[in-house]
C-alpha cells in the first residue's frame, strides 16, 4: 500500500460523500470506505506487510485520512438531513387557499338560529336581551311569580329539584322578577335560554328553550299585548299567518291567554302537526298580575305590564315542519344540515 493508493481512497471517498443523493446512499458509502471491512480498514491491515521503520509514518497518514473522511462524512450527512427536512416541509405545506367542501363547515344550530331571529324582530320594537340563572331559588321560579308553596299551579310544571330551596328553572319567567327587582322602569326585555321539566316524548324534552317577553310602562293594555304578539308572529312565520288568543290561566298574569297561530304547514286545512285543528299553540301570555309587582316591590298601577313566554323548539318545529322534537338535541349532521 503506497501513499498514492491511500490518496486515491481518500479522493474516491470524498467524491462519493459529496455525490450521495440521500442519507441511505451516504451511509452505504460510509460502510464502503470507513466500515469494518471498508477500504481504509483494509489499508490499515496492510501496514503489517510494511518494513518496521515505515510503519509509524504510514499509520499516522492513515489516521489523518480517517479523521478527514469522518469529518467529511458528518458534513455531508448534516447537509443531506437539512435538504430532506426542507423537502418534507415543502411537501407537507398547508395550502390555506384550498377550498373546503361545504359539508365540513359548521353551521348555526336551528335553535340558535330561531332564537336570534326572534331577537332581531323584538329588537325592532325596542326590546333588549336578558338571561338568568339555570338553577333558581324556589322563590324566583315560583313564589315571586305568585305560585305559593303547595299551590296546585305547581303541578303545571314538573320540576327537577336541586335541594329544598333550589330548582332547575322550569320556565324563563323568573327573568321577569330579576329585571323588575334590579332595573329602571319603563322596561322592554326579551329573556331566553334553556328550561327544565320532568317530561320526555315525541313533543316534549326534559331540557328545552323558551323566549320570555316583558313590557312594563305607565299604561299597558291587553290590546298592546295582542298587537305586539300578532306583529311578532307575522314577522317570524310570514305575513299570511293569523294569531288567536284563547282565555287561559297563569298565576303570574291576569287576565291570561294562550296564543295559537294558524298552521303554516297545511294553511289551516288540518294536518297531523296541528292535530287537524288548523291552529298550533305557541305559548302563553297576559297582563302582569299585581301580585307579581308586589313581590318585586314595583308600584302598581303606576306601572303596568304584559308578558309572554314561547317555546323555541315549538316555533322551530312549526317554521320548519320538524316531526320530532328530539331531533334538536340529537345533533345528527344530516338533520342540522337542512337549516
Ligand atoms: N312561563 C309559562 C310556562 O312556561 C309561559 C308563560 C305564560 C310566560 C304566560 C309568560 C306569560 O310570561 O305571561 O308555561
Amino acid at each position: 500500500m503506497s501513499q498514492s493508493q491511500l490518496d486515491q481512497i481518500k479522493s474516491n471517498a470524498l467524491k462519493a460523500f459529496t455525490s450521495a443523493q440521500n442519507s441511505q446512499e451516504l451511509y452505504n458509502f460510509k460502510v464502503q470506505f470507513l466500515g469494518k471491512s471498508g477500504a481504509l480498514t483494509e489499508a490499515m491491515k496492510l501496514m503489517a506487510t510494511l518494513p518496521k521503520e515505515e510503519k509509524p509514518a504510514f499509520g499516522k497518514l492513515v489516521n489523518e485520512v480517517k479523521v478527514e473522511l469522518e469529518a467529511a462524512y458528518e458534513k455531508a450527512e448534516s447537509a443531506l438531513k437539512n435538504k430532506e427536512i426542507d423537502a418534507k416541509m415543502l411537501e407537507e405545506k398547508l395550502d390555506l387557499s384550498f377550498a373546503v367542501s361545504s359539508q365540513e363547515q359548521g353551521k348555526e344550530h336551528p335553535i340558535h338560529k330561531v332564537t336570534n331571529e326572534i331577537f332581531s324582530i323584538m329588537a325592532r320594537l325596542g326590546y333588549s336581551l336578558r338571561t338568568g340563572p339555570l338553577i333558581e331559588k324556589d322563590y324566583y321560579n315560583f313564589e315571586a311569580l305568585n305560585i305559593p308553596p303547595n299551590h296546585p299551579a305547581r303541578d303545571m310544571q314538573d320540576t327537577f329539584f336541586v335541594d329544598d330551596t333550589h330548582v332547575l328553572r322550569t320556565h324563563t319567567s323568573p327573568i321577569q322578577i330579576h329585571s323588575l327587582e334590579s332595573e329602571k322602569l319603563p322596561l322592554r326585555i326579551i329573556g331566553t335560554g334553556p328550561v327544565f321539566r320532568v317530561d320526555s316524548d315525541i313533543s316534549h324534552l326534559p331540557n328545552f328553550h323558551q323566549i320570555e317577553g316583558m313590557c312594563v310602562d305607565s299604561q299597558v293594555s291587553m290590546s298592546d299585548l295582542k298587537g305586539t304578539i300578532s306583529f311578532f308572529v307575522k314577522e317570524f312565520f310570514g305575513p299570511g299567518l293569523k294569531t288567536r288568543f284563547r282565555p287561559s290561566f297563569f298565576p303570574f298574569t291576569e287576565p291570561s291567554a294562550e296564543v295559537d297561530c294558524s298552521c303554516p304547514i297545511c294553511k289551516s286545512k288540518g294536518c297531523s302537526l296541528c292535530k287537524q285543528t288548523g291552529w298550533i299553540e305557541i305559548g302563553g301570555c297576559g297582563l302582569i298580575n299585581p301580585k307579581v309587582f308586589e313581590h318585586a316591590k314595583v308600584e302598581y298601577p303606576k306601572w303596568q305590564g304584559f308578558a309572554f313566554g314561547f317555546g323555541v323548539e315549538r316555533m322551530a318545529i312549526i317554521k320548519y315542519g320538524v316531526d320530532d322534537i328530539r331531533h334538536f338535541p340529537a345533533n345528527d349532521v344530516r338533520f342540522l344540515k337542512q337549516f
